[in-house]
């Protein structure tokens, strides 16, 4: 296949940051997608629904011109968010969901929450009004292996919390698993799961191909190769629960390439012709299009898009970086080539 039109799609976890990090990234997920979930862990966090409103009018404004792409965001939970502001988050239309960061779980999850069995009323009032809960689901037990995290949390957390919330809507984000699959594939319709790029592309010999390599070190961690073609086969199953999330995290290149380097992958330069080169090794091109742009704005229950994108099979360079501010962003893929490209009408 030479080219590939598909309804626009839309990014169901993002990161854009704020200030100068915010205007330099936002156009790269504005020229693929019609929409994006936008995640709220800045610092200090968007925990309130006017914090949300005011941080949606900063993405508005960095926007390029003429742009149509809409933020759909998200609020913080926190250990003193209140049953009210659920309930008015649930009534905003440009608030989607709450993120659920287990506290030190990941970038900015201090303010998480601490004790997720003490946040019943919260998740209860979620329930009554169907606002979905958006979940990084990783225990934070040091004690745990870092690759068990995710399967740790689904036993010990996820799974209690469905029992006790069964009409809870749930997105386990960046589910990074086989068992993390096996979970949204045996629960109801109400529990759905984003996939990374990065994560149907790569396992965890990425993180030490010739060396230590800070770019591909992101939370959850990659995993071992058999996780990935679960991940693979979840992407490109047909199960409608399974759909698009970036999870692209920008972070300026020196706090990448450091003694302590965060957590993050930056997918949002070329998000498109990731998935495109994921999906057509696993012989799956024909199914990119639901995952894409059909399955979140079912489980969302929003209208799908009516534009159409383009991808061509051409060969590109990613640069070596990009302009964050004051400092540089190293892509995913810098300096190699990428063998599908977004035509831009
Ligand atoms: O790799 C990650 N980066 N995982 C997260 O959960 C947060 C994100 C970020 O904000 O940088
Ligand atoms: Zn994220």
């Amino acid at each position: 296949m030479q080219r590939l039109s598909l309804i626009q799609p839309d990014d169901w976890h993002l990161h854009l940051r704020d200030g100068e990090a915010l205007r330099a990234v936002v156009g790269d997920s504005a020229r693929q997608f019609a929409r994006a979930v936008v995640m709220p862990n800045l610092d200090p966090p968007v925990t309130t629904v006017a914090e949300a409103e005011a941080y949606r009018r900063r993405i508005l404004a960095a926007l390029p011109k003429d742009s149509a792409f809409r933020p759909l965001m998200t609020l913080y939970l926190t250990d003193h968010t209140s049953e009210e502001e659920i309930q008015r988050a649930a009534a905003h239309p440009d608030i989607i969901g709450v993120k659920l960061y287990p506290s030190g779980a990941t970038t900015n999850s201090a303010a998480g929450v601490t004790h997720i069995g003490r946040r019943d009323p919260v998740f209860a009032a979620m329930e009554r009004h169907g606002l979905p809960l958006l979940v990084h689901g990783e225990v934070t037990d040091p004690a745990v292996d870092v690759f068990d995290r995710e399967a740790v949390f689904i036993d010990t957390v996820l799974n209690p919390l469905l029992e006790r919330f069964p009409d809870l809507p749930l997105v386990l984000e960046h589910v990074t698993t086989r068992q993390g699959v096996e979970f949204v594939g045996t629960a109801g319709a109400r529990v759905a799961a984003t996939l990374t790029a990065h994560h149907l592309l790569m396992n965890r010999n990425a993180l030490f191909r010739g060396g230590l390599r800070p770019h591909h070190y992101c939370l959850p961690v990659l995993k071992r190769e058999s996780h990935r073609q679960a991940l693979l086969e979840a992407a490109t199953s047909g199960d409608s629960r399974f759909f698009l999330g970036t999870d692209s995290a920008p972070h300026a290149r020196r706090r990448k390439e450091s003694a302590c380097g965060c957590a993050g992958i930056y997918t949002a330069h070329a998000a498109m012709e990731l998935y495109a080169e994921a999906f057509e090794q696993a012989g799956a091109l024909d199914r990119l299009e639901a995952f894409a742009s059909r399955n979140g704005p079912a489980f969302y229950g929003l209208p799908v898009n009516r534009q159409t994108i383009t991808l061509v099979r051409e060969s590109w360079r990613v640069p070596e970086r990009y302009v964050l501010g004051a400092d540089d962003l190293v892509p995913l893929r810098a300096g190699e080539e990428l063998y599908w490209k977004l035509i831009t009408p």
